[in-house]
């Protein structure tokens, strides 16, 4: 089934200067790129990304890392591309993420751990539809 999902390369990804090796990662999956825009965003960008995250303990630091510098945003296409996706990057502490994903080969970090994807159907079409309403 082929699906969207939507991507952030975060803020350390652009300063680390990983934008291109990262998206050739899901290039040379066979994903495909549908839209990509670099932005940086407001706090209030932020807490309507991250509603369901608000108000828990990490999240004032998380905030002030997603928008303190530009940040890519994409939307990914392919086959099975939510879980697809979430595979690649590895899970969220970059410290604990296996190798071979791109977590577990870049990142030191459960904060600036490069990427974020969306993680079901339900949040793709939410996040797709707040950061690229015009799809
Ligand atoms: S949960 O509880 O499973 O829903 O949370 P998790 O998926 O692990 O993390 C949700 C997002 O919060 C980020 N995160 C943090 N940011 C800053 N500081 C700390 N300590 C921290 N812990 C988790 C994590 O990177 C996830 O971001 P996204 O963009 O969704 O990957």
């Amino acid at each position: 089934m082929t699906q969207r999902t939507l991507v952030l390369l975060k803020p350390d990804a652009v300063r680390r200067g990983l934008v291109g090796q990262i998206i050739g990662r899901f290039e040379a999956k066979g994903l495909s790129l549908v839209e990509m825009q670099l932005r940086t965003i407001t706090g209030e960008q932020a807490d309507q990304h991250y509603a369901e995250h608000v108000e828990r303990d990490f999240y004032p630091p998380l905030r002030a890392f997603i928008t303190s510098g530009p940040l890519v945003a994409l939307v990914v296409e392919g086959e099975e591309a939510i879980p697809v996706v979430r595979t690649l990057i590895g899970p969220t502490d970059g410290r604990q993420a296996p190798a071979g994903t791109i977590r577990g080969d870049l990142s030191l970090s459960n904060r600036e751990n490069l990427v974020h994807a969306s993680d079901s159907p339900e949040s793709a079409e939410r996040e797709i539809g707040i950061w690229f309403p015009h799809l």
